[in-house]
């Protein structure tokens, strides 16, 4: 039987959801169920003077609206509002008072018999505010941006190697607003159980954190509370932190004593998280060899009032590349907004998008072709920590990539290459992320027919982990991967962090891997017990579960079944639960590589740019499953190409408001932006990383991406668009 790890196993759950057997948080029934629709504020800043419901109140089938002024008891200090993910400062804590904070903030829930009516009886909900000024505009506030990270050490003296060096660039590069914009809805049912128990289907990337999370706010025991999430349509980090759905239905649930289920419309949605509008700033100086002297990187991103949210955009620039002179600093500034949130590789996305570009620019100035001036600059060692990788196949990235791209055909002057009224532009870029783990909790239950669940309270957003975890549990217990049941978006599953930074594949894995080691063990002593064992004298090391059967790794003929010594033993099921650790050294880096190569051709006279292909080669350890590991690249491709060209959100700044707050005047790549695009993983042994070699592939793949795009259209067009997104206004200007 050949292993499933490393092979393409389709999606375990893929008839599930195609079928629509797969739930989702606002689909669960529950009877007796209520409705809810929230109620937004239309200012930005200030606070409500008068809100009257009366009118909403009236309507036939209308049950409650639920105000700040009547709410039930909540948590009146910020612990009781922290998540497992919140960043520093006062959490948000929805209808707790009158003040307003952000234009959409949560006012009220009107709760209704049917969805109908509650939708239309918000519309009724007249409130009067205080208004005060308001602002939105990051650049308005560019002086008064504080610090809140900068190097511990800098490397050497940056500014006086860029003043010396013989070639420099620098240049500020803007990305705006984004918003995430899954598939799904954000939604909660939270089903009234009676006796004030509560089972809450929410949409999430952390059961377990959700969980904790109303549990403080309501001040309730942590048994009167199930979180459950075992489908979610897409999140892309919007899910890390508990959202005010939940805690509204919640709301609803305890004071009505009703089951309650609540979704927000899509204009909704941008009222939550987002990625931060920032504004990098790239110096580069280089000797005429192309070797680097000196990188500064700093940042400016928004922040809202009462949270500091802040991701590292800026100290790739010093780790990737080696320079001997580095700096690097990076600011917040805070605006009437909602606290910003981690979307898909963040700090990456945009502080990489900046360093890409500004190395394509320096191999412009340098007249080095963007791929040789990178290998000249190559780093065996993390430069910030002066450490080796675990490994790092970046340069295969680079040779595979560039090959199957056709790289060495590009002619490198702007404006060069045509095809029929469009110019033709080829453009690359690195990109780079962590390879993070975390300890994690799994049950295994293997029955004597051969059939085995395994458990952990963890996420699939998307991502394919029901189906990797089915594959490593398969192999490491020698079931076929249709004997296997998996279960996880359950709080009452072994712990599990939310499922983010790209680390659910590798924790999950090793956690399957030692739970897998306990039900081996006590197997091989069952096996033991019977009489003339042909496994006797060996050690749990020295056999393997295969194909039904426990086996001796060195003499395939010394095997006994699986269900012999199960029966022999007189038990019909083994259960282990065990949480797993990660051994780490700070002799070591962790990350995963790429190298992204695009080609856009650019319609002369109009301006519009088509992404025709793209190549993304990765290097991310072992892979466990090429099919779905090859579509979290392909999807984050797609991203990258709608941060390049489509993706962002618009405020009028007059009023703090969101006016593009629909998938219809916010572009996301359609189908016709989407062309040919590859996806190539270059081979990465790793046995220091973790036990199995996992790096996880969740966000590595949008990393570059827009910069390989910008540099695509500048070696069309000539022209240098460093404000995102290129948009044909720009172009053309
Ligand atoms: Mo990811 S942005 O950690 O869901």
């Amino acid at each position: 039987m050949k292993p499933y790890i490393g092979s393409s196993t389709s999606r375990v759950d893929g008839r599930a959801k195609v079928t629509g057997m797969a739930q989702y948080a606002g689909e669960f029934k529950a009877p007796d169920l209520a409705y809810g629709s929230v109620v937004t504020s239309s200012i930005a800043r200030g606070r409500i003077a008068r809100i009257d419901t009366s009118r909403a109140l009236v309507v036939e089938g209308v049950i409650d609206v639920l105000t700040h002024e009547n709410r039930p008891k909540m948590a009146s200090t910020d612990e009781g509002y922290h998540d497992e993910v919140a960043p520093g400062g006062s959490p948000f804590r929805p209808l707790y008072d009158d003040k307003i904070r952000f234009n959409g903030q949560p006012i009220a829930l009107v709760v209704a018999e049917d969805w109908e009516t509650a939708r239309f009886a918000a519309t009724l909900v007249h409130v009067e505010y205080e208004v005060e000024d308001h602002t939105t505009d990051l650049h308005v506030r560019l002086d008064k941006a504080y610090v809140v990270e900068k190097p511990d050490k800098p490397r050497g003296n940056a500014a006086k190697a860029l003043a010396a060096a013989a070639v420099r660039h620098e240049a500020e590069y803007f990305i705006p607003i984004e918003h995430h914009n899954p598939m799904e809805l954000f939604a909660a049912t939270a089903v009234w159980n009676g006796n004030g128990k509560l089972t809450v289907y929410d949409k999430t990337q952390g059961v377990q954190n959700v969980q904790r999370y109303l549990c403080g706010v309501f001040g309730l025991n942590s048994d009167a509370v199930r979180v459950m999430s075992p489908y979610v349509g897409g999140a892309f980090g919007s899910g890390l932190r508990p959202q005010y759905e939940a805690v509204l239905a919640v709301h609803g649930a305890l004071k009505l004593k009703r089951s309650i289920r609540l979704v927000l419309s899509r204009e909704q949605m941008y009222g939550l998280g987002y990625r931060p509008a920032t504004i990098e700033r790239v110096a580069v100086g280089a000797k005429a060899d192309g070797t680097l002297d000196a990188i500064t990187h700093d940042a400016i991103a928004m922040t809202s009032q009462y949270e500091e949210f802040s991701r590292n955009d800026t100290s790739w620039s010093a780790l990737l590349y080696k320079s001997p002179n580095t700096k690097y600093e990076h600011k917040l500034a805070r605006l009437d907004v909602p606290t910003p949130c981690d979307m898909r590789a963040p700090g990456a996305a945009t502080g990489v998008y900046a360093l890409e570009c500004a190395m394509d620019e320096l191999a412009v100035a340098l007249k080095i072709d963007p791929v040789e001036l990178r290998l000249r600059c190559y780093s065996d060692r993390d430069q910030n920590t002066d450490v080796p990788f675990t490994s790092k196949q970046l340069k295969e990235c680079y040779r595979k990539g560039a090959e199957l791209f056709g790289w060495a055909r590009r002619n490198p002057e702007p404006r060069s290459m045509r095809d029929g009224t469009e110019l033709v532009g080829w453009g690359m870029a690195t990109g780079i992320w962590e390879a993070l783990q975390m300890p994690t909790g799994v049950r295994i239950v293997l029955t004597a027919n051969g059939y085995a669940e395994v458990s952990c309270a963890t996420s699939d957003i998307g991502t394919g982990t029901y189906t990797i975890m089915a594959q490593v549990a398969a192999d490491m217990l020698g079931v076929p991967i249709e004997n296997v049941t998996v279960k996880l978006g359950d709080s009452l599953l072994p712990h599990s962090m939310v499922e983010g930074g790209s680390w659910t594949a590798a924790s999950t894995s090793h956690a399957i891997a030692v739970t897998a080691d306990e039900v081996r063990k006590e197997l091989l002593g069952l096996a033991q017990k019977m009489p003339d064992s042909p496994l006797a004298g060996l050690q749990n090391e020295d056999v393997v579960l295969k194909e039904g059967m426990i086996a001796a790794k060195q003499d395939p003929n010394r095997t006994v079944s699986v269900a012999e010594a199960m029966r022999r033993g007189g038990v019909d099921r083994i259960e282990h639960e065990k949480s797993a650790e990660f051994k780490e050294d700070d002799k070591h880096a962790r990350n995963t590589h790429s190298a992204i190569f695009a080609e856009v051709k650019v319609d002369e006279q109009l301006g519009v740019i088509r992404v025709t292909r793209v190549v993304n080669a990765v290097a991310a350890g072992r892979i466990i499953n090429t099919k779905t590991a090859a579509s979290q690249i392909m999807g984050s491709v797609v991203w990258g190409i709608g941060m390049a060209l489509h993706e962002e959100t618009l405020v009028d700044h007059k009023f703090g408001r969101v006016m593009n707050a629909n998938i219809a005047e916010y572009h996301v790549p359609v189908n016709a932006d989407v062309q040919d695009i590859k996806v190539v993983f270059v081979d990465e042994p790793d046995n220091v990383v973790n036990p199995l070699g996992i790096k996880g592939v969740g966000e590595i793949g949008i990393v570059g991406v827009a910069a390989a795009v910008a540099n695509a259209v500048y070696h069309a067009t000539g022209k240098r668009v460093r404000d995102l997104p290129i948009t044909i206004d720009k172009l053309l200007q």
